[in-house]
């Protein structure tokens, strides 16, 4: 593709959220990425909230983290390209460790992928003896080579569901964890932790743990009950890391691609999204015929690191390489294919 039908492309579908001379700066850099990528056998994997201008062009494969941990696994390309965060480039190494992944910034971390380490995990075993751990994926590698199993925001009640047992450890996210045990009818404690505690009777059956996404946690029942009281008939759709009160007061919950899914769905004269809010700009340039409120001014700051001229910079220099010990990725690779069977 050329410079220009790149930029025409990009007109045609970002011209309302993307200033003019950005778009045509942008377009010069994609069609440059695409030239590279096919070069060095690379394959983009780009997550929802990859910015428009970006997300509209270079990725070969979009989606949500489960749905990229798939494509992470299945690519016979040489090079991984993975424009979402570090957790997300982690979990592709470890599924795909003889490619070389690449993350265009270092700097796109993630508050849950921060909130917990290993030694966290392994302090609540002990404390907790025998209960399996699910861990979501958006922790680092250490800490998922520490558990049973891992999840997705796609698949934590399935997973959860899968074990089959009467308490589970499900961590790091606060919020995810009231939304499973609210589905699945678990009841959920969060422990304080005393290295070396046993704790005898199990009254409990979710073990949670304190970790919050920085961009989810900003939603209140406020914002919804405000919107609702102005636009009656609104459809609110939130992710599950929004606090189970704002879950409850929304009328659908899934994952980001899930989310997606509805929108193309729906005949909803107007709908409202309680998520990032570069995927609020992409979905309207993918449904321009659908009415989204555009009521959204939270980024994540660690997706939004991951820009188009990094993305070249890192097919040019291959830069920055993901990797993860081979003593961890052994006993990570466990927990996240497992997952994988799941759903
Ligand atoms: P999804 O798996 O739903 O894409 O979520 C990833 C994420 O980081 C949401 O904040
Ligand atoms: Fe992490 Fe939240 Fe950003 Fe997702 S949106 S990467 S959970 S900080």
């Amino acid at each position: 593709m050329t410079v220009d039908e790149m930029y025409q492309k990009m007109k045609r579908m970002l011209g309302d959220v993307v200033p003019d001379f950005e778009l045509r700066y942008k377009a010069k850099l994609a069609v440059e990425i695409n030239q590279l990528k096919k070069e060095k056998n690379a394959v983009i994997l780009g997550h929802n909230y990859m910015e428009p201008a970006l997300f509209h062009s270079v990725p070969d494969y979009a989606g949500d983290s489960l749905e990229l941990s798939r494509k992470a696994a299945q690519t016979d390309a040489d090079i991984i390209v993975f424009c979402g965060v570090k957790f997300m480039a982690e979990t592709a190494k470890i599924l795909n460790p003889t490619k070389t992944v690449l993350i265009p910034s270092m700097k796109a971390g993630c508050s849950l992928a921060e909130s917990i380490t290993a030694a966290d995990v392994r302090a609540l075993r002990q404390k907790f003896p025998g209960v399996p751990v699910v861990t979501y994926v958006n922790t680092y590698a250490d800490v998922k080579a520490e558990s049973d199993i891992c999840c997705t925001s796609g698949n934590a009640v399935a997973v959860v569901e899968s074990l089959g047992t009467d308490t589970v450890i499900f961590l790091p996210d606060e919020y995810l964890a009231g939304n499973v045990a609210r589905i699945t009818g678990k009841r959920i404690i969060f422990p304080t932790l005393t290295p070396g505690e046993k704790v005898d009777e199990l009254d409990y059956q979710l073990i949670g743990w304190r970790g919050r996404c920085e961009v989810h946690e900003k939603f209140t029942v406020q914002d919804i009950q405000n919107v609702r009281a102005q636009f009656p008939d609104v459809v609110i759709l939130s992710h599950p890391e929004c606090s189970p009160e704002v879950v409850a007061a929304s009328d659908f919950s899934g994952s980001t691609s899930a989310m997606i899914k509805y929108v193309e769905q729906t005949d909803a004269p107007r709908y409202l999204l309680l998520t990032e809010c570069a995927m609020g700009d992409n979905i309207a340039a993918a449904n321009p015929d659908k009415n989204m409120l555009r009521l959204c001014s939270v980024r994540c700051p660690h997706m939004n690191q991951i820009t188009l001229e990094d993305t070249l910079k890192a097919l040019q220099n291959i830069q920055y390489v993901v990797d993860v010990p081979k003593d961890i990725r052994v006993r990570a690779v466990q927990a996240v294919e497992r997952m994988l069977t799941i759903g």
